[in-house]
């Protein structure tokens, strides 16, 4: 059978409240991990146009040998242990498909991957997302929500625009660990993201990896599951209100909160250089001079700031970030919806061929 080619865009997210440690232990769950997080966290789809998005053709074929998938232009290496964990969900939706045939993936990413930037998130989302529709598969954003999460965890959280929660769950299979929105993309349209890109290279350990390793040997973790989800409840709050100065206040809290628990990792965990000091002083300066809280800073797995502020203050938190030496670009970002079917002229795979339509690296 020669399923149909779909391709879909999604985009990344950034979490105020972040998702740092899996609640499994033991040495067989490496490959074989639902990713159920320790605690809830909640995001917000960005937007930044053509800049930040993901776009990820899949087609299932008889045709076809193997599984082959394609990354920025580069053939992936099917093999290696990351990419095996993430296929874990493309196998739970063959298998809920009953659709044996394997795949061809072609994705590109607008922004450098594994980075610090949300790449997994979007990357995942478009994948399952385009799987699913390519399997012919009807099933509601809750169980699409719980099979990506099996892929990458924060990726569960850009299945929906806007405002998300990511609720930890209590059930060992997970069927309760899935995300949903809050809000809509629309509810706070005044809230702007300004993100700051300090580098381009990849992170040297992969938040698989960290989490790993924190969950495993810090000690000041014990205390990091009941405080994020405090500042999820805190957070919702001032969603509720609109209340810009408590989102800020909570936003910075969780990302130092976690920084600190990386810190607390033996060996160290330090995803933060010297850019990333610079912003967080440029905006406390901010903060300060201003006399309320214009702006808030948050860093997931990477250097890279994301500073969110109200779109009425987004020119004066530019101009400050514009004064912090070694930010290459900003990129400014509104929240953004949930991942989208593209027509068949946007495809990335030539149907008749069964190949990347692009020019390949080699
Ligand atoms: O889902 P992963 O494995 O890419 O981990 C995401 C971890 C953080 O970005 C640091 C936090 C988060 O909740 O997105």
């Amino acid at each position: 059978m020669q399923g149909k080619v779909i391709t879909v865009l999604a985009r990344p997210n950034l979490a105020l409240v972040k998702y740092w440690g899996k609640r499994e232990k033991g040495k067989d769950c490496k490959y074989t991990s639902l990713n159920l997080p320790q605690n809830s966290s909640l995001s917000i789809t960005l937007d930044a146009g053509e800049e930040l998005l993901t776009r990820t053709s899949v087609v299932f074929s008889e045709k076809l040998a193997q599984d082959t998938f394609y990354l920025n232009g580069k053939k992936q290496d099917m093999k290696s242990p990351e990419l095996k964990e993430r296929f874990l969900a493309i196998e739970e939706l063959r298998k809920l498909s009953g659709v044996g045939t394997r795949a061809l993936i072609v994705s590109n990413n607008s922004f450098p991957t594994a980075s610090g930037l949300a790449s997994s998130a979007s990357g995942l989302a478009a994948l399952t997302f385009a799987a699913s529709k390519a399997l012919g598969l009807k099933i509601d954003s809750n169980k699409l929500s719980e099979i990506t999460r099996i892929g990458s965890g924060s990726a569960c959280r850009s299945l929906f625009g806007g405002f998300v929660v990511w609720n930890r769950g209590k059930l060992p299979d997970g069927s309760d660990s899935v995300a949903r929105q809050v809000f809509d993309e629309y509810y706070w349209p005044e809230l702007t993201t300004l993100i700051c890109m300090t580098t381009r290279e990849k992170k040297k350990i992969s938040s698989r990896a960290g989490m790993r390793q924190t969950v495993a040997t810090s000690e000041l973790y014990k205390l990091r599951p009941d405080i994020a989800e405090e500042h999820v409840k805190e957070i919702i709050k001032a969603l509720n209100k609109k209340d810009f100065e408590a989102l800020a206040r909570v936003t910075m809290a969780d990302a130092m909160n976690m920084h600190s628990v990386m810190l607390d990792t033996r060996p160290p965990i330090i995803y933060l250089n010297d850019v990333s000091k610079e912003v967080i002083y440029a905006v406390e300066d901010l903060n300060e001079s201003e006399k309320r809280l214009v702006a808030a800073y948050t860093f997931d797995a990477g250097p890279n700031a994301c500073v969110i502020c109200a779109e009425s203050d987004a020119d004066k938190v530019f101009a400050k970030l514009k004064g912090v030496r070694g930010i290459e670009k900003i990129l400014k970002a509104k929240i953004g919806s949930s991942p989208k079917v593209l027509s068949d002229s946007e495809s990335l795979i030539n149907p008749k061929t069964l190949e990347p339509k692009f020019a390949l690296e080699k």
